[in-house]
């Protein structure tokens, strides 16, 4: 039974999750580029939206990801072995995580994700088919640093960080991502991280702008969280949809577009948007293998092993962290 010292202190969460989802809405929409960071897609509904983005004939990453983890299961669970503590980072719905656990038989499993209550629903399904395996669930926001709980102290982990969500920040921004997880994980832990490859263009559109307009509502849900949790007065019929290829950045960027001339509130504070002007709400990085070599390395992960798909389409790349010693 939940005690008044865990009330509060998931009150204080919620309070403080709200709070910076407001900050960064408003910050983002008073910038010249409005632009609102990629992460606040995932209330419940928006999750439940991407889940059937992953299932779309055009949204291959999923797919690859996971036919990756089949095809080089064996080998990842030689080069993991038993007996770590598996910590996901924005687990989801963790359809990905019994490729993982049935490789390797790890002593606990610490999924963290913003989004809770699809989060203890996940979890409660996991345990119904590993029911001897510690869950130890956080609802939290996995970019910053998170503790582990403390009965799990002195264990080897493997951070697990499916879905090429790496691929969701900006280098600088995953990098420092790279370092937190590095931090959280400690010496001697391991890290698989999925990350989508550069491919043509035309498959990275269609896969970002589907034909049942999927990936529309998913963009377009952004906006109607910011009306009913913001006091928002968006004129939803007003955006649509606008899905990027970026050469420059190797990234596809997803957009709100105003199709005429609109002005909301937001919060109490008004804004303007122009015909054809957008609200930047993604950007989704691809990487070649020296890319994702040089980004690891920065975030103080050595790659040891890199597992691909039959159709080269998608990477999981493994990882060992690095000791911080004295170098010249
Ligand atoms: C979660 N993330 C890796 C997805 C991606 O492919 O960048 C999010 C997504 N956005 C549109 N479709 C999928």
């Amino acid at each position: 039974m939940a005690t008044a010292a865990s009330r509060r202190d998931f009150e204080f969460r919620a309070n403080s999750l709200e709070c910076r989802f407001r900050d960064d809405v408003l910050a983002g929409l008073g910038q010249e580029r409005k632009a609102i960071p990629a992460r606040w897609f995932y209330d419940t509904r928006g999750s439940e939206i991407f889940e059937e983005i992953t299932q779309l004939p055009e949204y291959y990453p999923t797919r690859a990801e996971v036919a990756t983890l089949e095809q080089h299961g064996g080998e990842l669970g030689e080069a993991i072995g038993p007996d770590r503590i598996v910590v996901e980072f924005g687990a989801g719905s963790a359809t990905k995580t019994p490729l993982l656990l049935d490789r390797i038989a790890p002593s606990a499993y610490v999924p963290i994700d913003i989004a809770g209550e699809f989060l203890r629903q996940s979890c409660a399904a996991l345990a119904e088919s590993y029911p001897d395996l510690p869950i130890f669930p956080i609802e939290a926001d996995f970019t910053r640093a998170t503790p582990i709980p403390s009965e799990l102290l002195g264990h080897e982990r493997l951070g697990f960080f499916p879905g090429s969500t790496i691929g969701n920040l900006e280098p600088r921004a995953a990098v420092d991502l790279l370092r937190e997880m590095r931090a959280t994980l400690g010496d001697g832990s391991l890290l698989l991280i999925g990350m989508d490859r550069i491919k043509a263009p035309g498959t990275l559109l269609a896969a970002y702008d589907d034909a049942a307009g999927v990936t529309a509502r998913f963009n377009l849900n952004l906006a109607r969280r910011i009306n009913d949790e913001l006091d928002g007065t968006i004129p939803l019929d007003a955006l649509v949809h606008r899905a990027v290829w970026n050469e420059d950045r190797a990234r596809i960027e997803m957009h709100l577009e105003a199709t005429r001339d609109i002005s909301f509130h937001v919060c109490a504070r008004y804004f303007t948007l122009l015909a054809g002007e957008t609200i930047h709400t993604e950007n989704s990085h691809k990487y070649d293998e020296a890319g994702a070599r040089t980004l690891l390395l920065a975030g103080g992960w050595e790659p040891t092993h890199f597992y691909s798909d039959r159709d080269n389409r998608f990477m999981v790349v493994l990882a060992r962290a690095i000791e911080t010693a004295i170098t010249p």
